[in-house]
């Protein structure tokens, strides 16, 4: 045996040592299982659901080189009842992962574990996680739909119950609950609320999608008598909702399907059908916008438990919906998040009595109360208080928002609605004797319950105030659908505030899968021609259809859900519907412009009341019309690209070109000059790309010009304001872009933060700084769209951005570029500011793990610490020309071996690094 042998022997025993070393140290694990975007979801209908593993690991730089996936139809015996495993593959691919096992069946559990293989050694095969199917058959559902056996009254109607005793005579091991209604329900067993969802089944476009719900109910059933029931609300599909009522159908029913699984292996369904018993009890009427009426004296005590007695009920009646449009549910249930207590009690000059609950939220009260039967109290609720202090309610235009509580005098009572939500911080209390104890009151806050990914702080309050409010607009308006607004008669799932928003949600919320649910919604309701309905689920009409901005949701929303989430299905799936659009505007144009059909223009610009000069920032709605038809075909385009649709890429790359031309001919002076010289004109046109490259600069300058005009003050509505700042910053004008958002007075977004807003207002000025208020017909206190400005906030100052780069999208590689250099700030402008920034900490949840970056700024240097995420890299960008005086760790940065390359360009340090913590300390130059 000669030396090279011996020298390949021991390398490669050493090379083996070191990897099993690490193999074994178990610094590599997986963190997070996530299915379908979701952890252990019961009642999935994708045929081949997505794996999503998060890794975590003390390593800097870990890339995964392969995983291997396995699923069990059993837990116990995981390893003897595998039904597919994937093998070793060889990939960085750790989320949305499709499964390519055999077929999956209706209503059965599987248990699936990873393990992951990376460059710096194995990690341990992961815990087991469990999914479980939902009925993927029409003929799985063997329940009947019901309806009430008695005559219905007109108008208001008193809920309906419905309840049937089952006998359990063998030992359960599983037993699942399938519910949907026409309506909403509220489902019981045993004298126990099944699940803790409110709402549901969720609104969708339900003659078309109608979810259902599955639950675990094992451990609620017992041997013996059981009780199964639910009670019913109007909810969106009979009450009244977007201005009329009955807008799916009049009648309202339920249809609840119980699946059991014995231990002998046997197993039983039980469903509604018209040997099941129907009655009304306490909630005598229930409306969304006017809230909630209950009478305590009529509850039908017992009515879910064994003891009860229904003879005088009427038999159910059974009716023929069909199955065909049931669907399992995607996204996150309503549920309750938390619970605030009243902060004062107000006596008005009114001499009204109102609590205060310190915050604009959107939920309901609950209320304890002991006193005489028959005693009604009535909560009204309200956001704001008038100049003079007195409780407001104009602004809610036709919705009650009251909720009333009759007592049946039996000791302790507890109400609280069960099918109506208001949006409100002031709740005006209405025949209440004696003293009013503000401890009996709670807010309950109620939204779907996505994850929250992002946290946002600074050294400045009004910042983090402005934070708050736009965290809690989304709360406020994320219930089921995107709404507009959650207080007054409308609450609908308007398209131009939810695309305009999209980014900013999706820092604060894991929002994939409810914006994913509300997509398929859009393209169902989506018109034959390819028009987009105004609202989605649409409940106005065929016509109210294709403005620009509004109806351009439908190529925005999924290809950001590709950039955010690299959610590659869902482009996919939208496909279709992108193109029906792009090809609606088209039909609609003349030589590709765009100028025909109504449109909202730049929704609530700024307006001043006595615009004798020309003042008002009005911008031509065809202009804005034409920038978003380039859009949404650039959108179409791209998208396109990472489907491999090449000759739609062609055809839609040199229609885009003929919209761009046409645009020029008619918006844009051979100087460059545009037909509106709004901000939101020079806006598009730059966030669209709409101007040939010699016009850029002058029109970023143009428009830097105009801010300054308005004493640096923004004049955008809807549509300009969440380019506004991106289009600043991109041609060199972050300093502007920082001003505008520092601006205390109006319009800007701290302007409501000085008149108190703990929510972003529908209006710049909603109430005026004398106390009044803007026209009470449009005037929300709880309206998210200007907090797009959410966005900017975490590309920008903390600078976490995704690649957008197809394969890199959903963090997969990082950005990080944050500005801090609001010292460039002119003296003019500090003025205008009189605030700083020394300090910006973000985090966000991505599908690979936490990327945090924070800043701060103190005795002439900065320290940056960063965490970029296991199977990821980022490039970092630092404002400075200064690399000679950049640390990491405390070494220089060649010395650092997670740091691959180290450039500098345009004033800045450009870095390409590895997973892991960092700690950079960039110190400022000496002269
Ligand atoms: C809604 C808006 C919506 C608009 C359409 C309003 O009533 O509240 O937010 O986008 O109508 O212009």
């Amino acid at each position: 045996m000669n030396t090279a042998f011996f020298r390949l022997l021991f390398c490669s025993l050493f090379f083996a040592f070191s990897i099993s070393l690490q193999g074994f140290s178990q610094k590599i694990k997986i963190e997070k299982l996530l299915i379908e975007n979701r952890e252990q979801p019961i009642g999935i209908d994708n045929a081949q659901p997505l794996f999503t593993w998060i890794i975590s690991s003390e390593n800097r730089d870990l890339r995964q080189t392969s995983y291997e996936l396995q699923v069990s139809s059993s837990e116990k015996h995981f390893s003897s009842n595998i039904i597919w495993e994937s093998g070793k593959v060889n990939t960085d691919q750790s989320i949305k992962v499709p499964y390519q096992g055999p077929e999956l069946s209706s209503n059965q559990s599987y248990y699936y574990r990873v393990k992951v293989g990376t460059n710096k050694g194995n990690s341990p095969w992961s815990g087991i996680a469990a999914w479980q199917m939902g009925l993927l058959k029409e003929s799985d559902w063997k329940a009947e739909w019901i309806i009430p056996g008695y005559e219905e009254p007109d108008g208001l109607k008193p809920s309906p119950i419905f309840r049937k005793e089952i006998q359990i005579e063998k030992q359960v091991t599983s037993a699942t609950a399938f519910i949907t209604a026409h309506g909403l329900y509220e489902a019981q067993l045993n004298g126990q609320r099944i699940g803790d969802a409110y709402f549901t089944p969720g609104w969708t476009s339900y003659n078309k999608r109608l979810q259902y719900q599955a639950y675990d109910i094992t451990d609620q059933l017992k041997t013996g008598k059981n009780t199964i029931g639910a009670i019913l609300g109007s909810g969106w599909y009979r009450g009244e909702i977007g201005w009329g009522v009955n807008k799916y159908g009049n009648g309202i029913a339920l249809l609840m399907q119980i699946e059991v699984k014995y231990s002998d292996g046997s197993s039983q369904t039980f469903g509604t059908d018209s040997s099941w018993k129907s009655g009304t009890g306490a909630i005598q009427s229930s409306s969304i916008y006017d809230g909630e009426t209950i009478d305590a004296r009529k509850a039908q005590k017992g009515w879910s438990t064994a003891d009860f007695d229904d003879q005088s009920w009427p038999n159910a009646k059974t009716a023929d919906f069909g199955y065909t449009n049931l669907i399992a549910t995607y996204n996150e249930p309503i549920r309750k998040q938390e619970t605030l207590p009243a902060v004062k009690l107000i006596t008005t000059p009114k001499g009204e009595k109102v609590l205060d609950f310190g915050q604009n939220l959107v939920g309901f009260v609950a209320l304890d109360i002991t006193g005489e039967k028959g005693s009604k109290i009535t909560l009204q609720h309200a956001e704001v208080l008038d100049k003079e202090g007195n409780f407001y309610t104009t602004n809610l235009r036709a919705a009650d928002q009251e909720n009333t509580y009759i007592l049946s005098g039996e000791g302790q009572e507890h109400f609280e609605p069960h099918f109506t939500w208001q949006g409100f911080r002031f709740v005006k209390i209405i025949g209440m004797e004696g003293e009013i104890h503000p401890e009996n009151f709670t807010a309950v806050v109620l939204n779907s319950d996505m994850a929250k990914t992002g946290t946002f702080t600074t050294s400045n309050d009004n910042l983090n105030k402005l934070q708050h409010n736009i965290q809690w607009g989304q709360k406020g308006n994320f219930l089921d659908v995107p709404t507009d607004c959650p207080q007054r008669d409308e609450r609908l799932g308007w398209t131009g505030d939810a695309q305009v928003f999209f980014r900013t949600a999706a820092y604060n919320m894991r929002v994939d899968n409810f914006f994913s649910k509300w997509m398929q919604d859009l393209a169902a309701d989506q018109r034959a021609d390819g028009a987009v309905p105004h609202v989605i689920p649409n409940v106005l009409g065929e016509h109210d259809a294709g403005s620009a901005g509004w109806a351009d949701v439908s190529t925005i929303i999924p290809w950001q859900m590709y950039l955010l989430y690299g959610n590659q299905s869902i482009l996919e799936k939208q496909y279709p519907s992108m193109k029906a659009w792009v090809d609606y505007i088209q039909n609609n144009s003349h030589h590709q412009l765009w100028n025909t059909g109504a449109h909202f223009g730049d929704w609530l610009f700024y307006r001043p009341d006595d615009d004798n000069d020309g003042r008002s920032a009005l911008t031509d709605k065809h202009l804005i019309a034409q920038c978003f038809f380039a859009h949404s075909t650039q959108l179409l385009i791209n998208t396109a690209k990472v489907l491999g649709k090449q000759e739609d890429v062609q055809n839609y790359t040199q229609l885009l070109e003929q919209i761009k031309a046409a645009f020029l001919q008619e918006f844009v002076t051979p100087n460059g000059r545009m037909v509106s010289s709004s901000q939101t004109a020079y806006v598009l046109a730059l966030q669209f790309d709409m101007l040939p490259e010699d016009l850029r600069t002058q029109a970023a300058q143009r428009l830097a010009n105009n801010i300054k005009s308005y004493d640096y003050h923004l004049t955008t509505g809807f549509l300009g304001t969440p380019y506004l700042c991106h289009v600043l910053s991109r041609f060199g004008q972050q300093d502007l872009a920082f001003t505008l958002l520092m601006q205390p007075t109006y319009p800007s977004w701290l302007y409501p933060i000085s008149q108190g807003a703990t929510t972003i207002w529908e209006r710049w000025d909603g109430q005026k700084p004398d106390g009044s208020f803007q026209t009470p017909g449009m005037n929300s206190f709880n309206h998210y769209a200007y907090g797009a400005i959410g966005d900017w906030m975490y590309r920008n100052l903390a600078g976490i951005n995704s690649s957008e780069t197809p394969g890199e999208t959903g963090y997969k590689s990082i950005i990080i570029r944050p500005h801090w250099n609001n010292q460039l700030l002119s003296d003019k402008v500090k003025e205008k500011v009189q605030q700083d920034l020394d300090e910006v900490n973000a985090q966000l949840q991505t599908y690979y793990g936490t990327v945090a970056s924070h800043w701060k700024k103190e005795n002439h240097q900065v320290t940056l610490n960063l965490t970029i995420p296991a199977n990821t890299t980022a490039m970092v960008y630092l404002p400075t020309d200064s690399l000679e005086t950049i640390t990491e760790g405390g070494a220089a940065l060649e010395k650092v071996k997670s740091i691959h390359t180290i450039t500098q360009e345009n004033g800045q340090v450009k870095l390409e690094i590895g997973s892991g913590n960092y700690t950079f300390i960039i110190a400022e130059k000496q002269n």
